[in-house]
């Protein structure tokens, strides 16, 4: 077996199901899912239809690159949406099955073994990689956020990369510090993930942010892949995407970066599977190769779905004021109690766990289990401790995924299990 499997850490749901596996749920109340960061908003119907109507087109082969009118159709979405002049669907679009499996394999693609020798000219090998990983320090370096969607870290450990973690805290808005890290870090850095809006604080990257991260890009040559798939649920301001920066900086080629979208939140299509990468045109050229081999090709069914779902805005407006609707409704009601937090974006809210559970994330999501049978996640599980530091011990994340009726239910309980 590849040892690097044994590197793999437990996922968050599993190490959840471990620390609730000793407890009884609340049993005189119904179950309200609140963990996993599942849509469950209605799909939008039309979509649902050219699925059913071209069920036939399963008889043939997909190719890797998809059908050219979805290219182009997530071309003009990308141009509508980013404010971009031009997108080009032969070179600077991919279609994927799912954000999930091409984050993955882009890292698998793009680490490179072979240059970091020549990359890393400072031979500090005492660098602050080596001191977060049981990875060779010498080994290229993906930085990521901290809390991250744990497929960043995976897919670096499987291509014996070296995760580097930057920390998403309060004192940062939650963005991360990529200030602070070490200069000998980005000189071995091959790829660098965000996560705007992020999963799970909500906190979104400004165009100042986008600017110092695309020039350091450039300054220590690494590819930074932007993590969008949250970026079309936002309450008044639509998110600045990394294509969108780098057009506003003048770089149309979007050199070094890559931005994932998906339909899964935009568009309550979790099971579609169906996304797409964009961005630098020689990076996705051999992407593209690297998929040929992977085998990952978006059924012609789904094409044509995913086609209909990314011509229509009107449903995801309709989606945006639906978890509005329950944002206000949680704010209104446990806003104080909670010491709720508005995230800039996203479906999440990243909660301190209150002093009554000793602001320990365990304790919280426990009682919240065995006193109201509702589930959260504990906010350690989606980060790594780092120098002593875990920087999501003592907070929860709450995926506002449940319906309107079942958030009112979820209020009140925890209301009673407050003492309000
Ligand atoms: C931050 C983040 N990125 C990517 C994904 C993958 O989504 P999908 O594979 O459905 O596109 C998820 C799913 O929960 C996520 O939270």
């Amino acid at each position: 077996m590849n040892h690097n499997l044994t590197h793999l850490h437990p996922y968050p749901f599993a190490k959840m199901a471990t620390l609730l596996s000793n407890s009884m749920p609340a049993h005189d109340y119904s179950e309200i899912k609140l963990g996993i960061g599942e849509p469950k908003h209605e799909p939008p119907a039309f979509v649902l239809d050219v699925l059913r109507e071209n069920l036939d087109k399963i008889s043939r082969y997909p190719t890797t690159n998809g059908m050219f009118e979805l290219r182009q159709t997530i071309a003009h979405w990308l141009e509508r949406r980013f404010f971009l002049n031009h997108v080009d669907a032969h070179k600077q679009v991919l279609p994927v099955m799912g954000t999930r499996e091409a984050i993955f394999s882009l890292v698998q693609a793009v680490v490179n073994h072979e240059v970091v020798e020549a990359k890393d000219r400072t031979k500090t090998h005492q660098a602050a990689a080596s001191r977060q990983s049981s990875v060779p320090s010498q080994a290229p370096t993906v930085v990521m956020p901290n809390p991250f969607y744990q497929i960043y870290e995976g897919a670096a450990i499987l291509a014996e990369a070296a995760p580097y973690f930057v920390p998403c805290t309060l004192d940062n808005d939650f963005k991360g510090n990529y200030r602070a890290v070490p200069k000998d870090v980005w000189a071995r850095t091959q790829l660098l993930f965000v996560c705007s809006p992020n999963n799970p604080t909500g906190a979104v990257m400004t165009m100042d942010d986008w600017e110092y991260l695309i020039r350091l890009s450039e300054q220590h040559d690494f590819i930074i892949a932007s993590d969008e798939c949250y970026s079309e649920l936002y309450f008044d301001t639509a998110p600045i995407g990394l294509l969108q920066a780098c057009a506003a900086l003048g770089r149309h080629d979007f050199k070094r970066c890559i931005v994932f979208h998906s339909l899964s939140k935009r568009s309550n299509l979790p099971g579609l599977r169906s996304g797409f990468v964009a961005g630098d045109a020689k990076i996705l050229q051999a992407y593209l190769q690297y998929r040929t081999y992977q085998g990952c090709a978006m059924p012609i069914p789904h094409q044509l779905a995913s086609i209909a779902a990314w011509q229509d805005e009107k449903h995801v407006a309709h989606n945006r004021a639906l978890y509005q609707e329950k944002f206000a409704l949680w704010m209104a009601e446990l806003g104080q109690l909670l010491e709720l937090r508005m995230p800039e974006a996203g479906f999440y809210f990243w909660i301190k766990a209150p002093e009554q559970f000793d602001g320990d994330d365990e304790v919280f999501v426990k009682a919240l289990y065995e006193q109201a049978n509702i589930h959260a996640l504990a906010g350690r599980y989606l980060s790594r401790e780092v120098n002593g530091h875990n920087p999501g011990q003592g907070y929860v994340r709450i995926a506002l995924v449940a319906s309107v009726e079942e958030s009112r239910e979820a209020i009140g309980r925890i209301r009673q299990l407050l003492g309000a």
